[in-house]
């Protein structure tokens, strides 16, 4: 089977078939992803939290996000994977060419994401120049929240107004695919029906033409309350910690391993060296 491709998620789009995107950061979660047919792949920023246990996404450097996107890719036969470029990692146009370079000939990965709207256009047409598939993130922009915060964006008619413009200019510069990360339903349907390329939305609404989620979120890999847009699809998290402790518990009443964990030798063997070492 072939890799999905950029004019396959088009297609999608003009076909009205929504497209389902999961981050992913490693071999054996792209293994998982692509056994359930997921047809693009994020290695998303968002790692920069739930793998490496920062607070935001701002302190990713670009040799970070390379060494996962690296591993997602020798999981991954045939969904198109995206990697995020990393804070400050465009902020020129040579910068961009420079992240560009090593994710997309390094990391192997078909696209990349970058962040905002019309102060990015220059960087996202240099690089479609330059043949690099780009995805725009519009809406909550997760590098900027000491800037903008962690609430919904383009909710009065001002903000909601600059998001379409962006969306049209990042559209007019040559990006493939929006992304529109929480912002009203209401308005993420409007820009979807506004751009003729796809809208990947993540707490932006069931109108967007495909929609996004952090592996650890749908999975339910950590304790407590997720965020509002996420959904739980299992509880995998709480799934592991039984499994380890029954690990445990078998560990400390010798009940593991048994037999069937262990390899044996002849009875004479042992006995000889036994009797003579011990
Ligand atoms: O890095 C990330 O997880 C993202 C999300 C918006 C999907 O960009």
């Amino acid at each position: 089977m072939r890799r999905v491709t950029i004019a396959d998620i088009q297609k999608m789009k003009n076909e009205h078939r929504p497209i389902t995107m999961v981050t992913v950061y490693d071999y054996s979660s792209a293994l998982i992803a692509e056994k359930a047919g997921i047809p693009t792949l994020l290695v998303g920023d968002s790692l920069a939290m739930v793998m490496h246990g920062h607070d935001t996404t701002v302190p990713l450097k670009v040799e970070e996000i390379l060494l996962h996107a690296q591993m997602v890719k020798r999981g991954s036969q045939q969904a198109l994977i995206l990697v995020d470029m990393p804070f400050m990692s465009y902020a020129t146009e040579q910068d961009a060419v420079n992240t560009a370079r090593l994710l997309m000939q390094e990391g192997g990965c078909q696209a990349l994401k970058l962040e905002g709207g019309a102060e990015v256009v220059p960087v996202i047409r240099r690089l479609t120049e330059m043949g690099v598939p780009v995805m725009a993130h519009l809406g909550l922009t997760p590098q900027s929240q000491h800037q903008i915060g962690l609430r919904v964006q383009g909710r009065d008619e001002q903000a909601a107004r600059k998001l379409i413009r962006d969306a049209l200019a990042v559209e007019k510069a040559g990006a493939f695919a929006i992304l529109l990360e929480v912002i009203p339903a209401e308005l993420a349907a409007l820009v979807s029906r506004l751009v003729s390329i796809p809208t990947i939305g993540i707490g932006a609404g069931v109108g967007c033409d495909g929609q996004v989620q952090v592996w650890h979120d749908v999975l339910g890999l950590f304790d407590g309350k997720s965020p509002r847009h996420a959904k739980r699809f299992a509880e995998i998290g709480a799934q592991m910690t039984e499994a380890l402790e029954h690990y445990k518990a078998d560990v400390e009443t010798r009940s593991f391993p048994t037999g069937a964990q262990s390899a044996s030798m002849e009875a004479a063997v042992i006995e000889s060296l036994e009797n003579e070492f011990g």
